[in-house]
């Protein structure tokens, strides 16, 4: 026990001196510090004796280790060489964060589609009507105008502004000043004026494809789906697409995927629509090509198996990482 009291008076005496605090540090606790030594001892204490002189040295062990934990983090003039960081175990069991199952899905997408062609470009999330709507053939008062449910926001410099209400005003953009051919993805957030439920958010995300050149058929669209999905999910996917109608393309489908024996619907697609060729200026015949929107919160909900959209913007971690590590 003596023993202990002098590593004590010691340790007061050289904490008072000039002794920097690595040299402290390894005086007593390095791995032949005084300390060590001290519990080499225990073999040599009285057997009725050894317990309380290894609860002591413990508590003097881990006194010394608090004080020098604090002054080492309070030394102003810490130089590099005797400057220690207070790292304490419980920090390196913190789990560190990760991409949102969205962002990932959609990183995904990119350096798959990369690997044939596309390239990625990005658009305003606020829109005008003509790039949201008219251009892209759906002129006002259209009734199809009533599919997408807008949320209109007034601007300072201009009339009439909206919330784009699908990336589709990205082919548009791009198509303005690019000539075929055309590969490319525009993934993004999208929002719509509607009561959310499990299957409807007011903001989810969209990846817009376009292809245009001079060869490109359905068939064309297919294969490029199939690759999609069979990289996606890591083995081929069944496909189907079922005729469905946008003022954009003609003709149109909505693409399912077979999943746990059920079809569900993953896009809106088809081919473009000559007229919205036209309204960029793209008169040649020769061209044409294919579109697509695939909902990326539905992807994810099917590659985890959630049923409620709602989760993926929840902000509950438990979710987000169990999202987050499955896809
Ligand atoms: N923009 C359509 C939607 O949001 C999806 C789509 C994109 C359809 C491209 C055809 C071509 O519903």
């Amino acid at each position: 026990m003596e023993y202990i009291e002098k590593i004590k008076s010691l340790f007061e005496s050289d904490s008072a001196s000039k002794m920097s605090k690595l040299d402290l540090r390894n005086k007593y606790l390095g791995r032949k510090g005084l300390v060590s030594e001290a519990f080499k001892e225990i073999k040599n204490i009285p057997v009725d004796q050894k317990k309380q002189f290894g609860d002591e040295l413990n508590v003097l062990k881990n006194n010394l280790e608090k004080v020098l934990l604090q002054s080492e983090s309070s030394e102003p003039n810490g130089t590099k060489s005797d400057l220690i960081y207070p790292i304490n175990l419980n920090s390196l069991n913190q789990s560190s964060g990760h991409l949102s199952a969205v962002t990932q899905t959609i990183i995904k997408t990119q350096e798959i589609l990369a690997k044939i062609g596309f390239s990625t470009i990005i658009g305003p999330e606020k829109e005008d009507e003509t790039h949201n709507f008219d251009l892209l053939n759906i002129p006002k008062n259209h009734p199809a105008r009533d599919v997408w449910d807008t949320i209109w926001v007034t601007d300072k410099n201009s009339d009439k502004k909206l919330l784009r209400t699908h990336t589709s005003p990205v082919q548009i953009r791009y198509l303005e000043n690019h000539k075929p051919p055309i590969r490319i993805i525009a993934p993004g957030k999208v929002y719509r004026y509607e009561a959310t439920d499990a299957t409807h958010e007011t903001c989810f995300h969209q990846i817009e494809g376009l292809v245009i050149d001079n060869q490109t058929s359905i068939a064309t669209f297919k294969g490029v789906m199939e690759y999609l999905f069979a990289n996606l999910f890591g083995r081929e996917m069944q496909i189907r697409l079922r005729p469905s109608y946008f003022p954009f393309t003609e003709p149109s489908f909505e693409i399912d995927i077979l999943f746990k024996d059920k079809w569900l619907e993953i896009a809106g697609a088809g081919m473009v629509h000559r007229q919205v060729l036209k309204n960029v200026g793209i008169e040649d015949k020769s061209y044409q090509g294919f579109a697509f929107g695939i909902g990326v919160e539905r992807l994810v909900m099917l590659i985890s198996g959630l049923d409620d959209i709602r989760y993926i913007h929840s902000g509950d971690l438990r979710f987000l990482y169990q999202l987050g590590k499955k896809s």
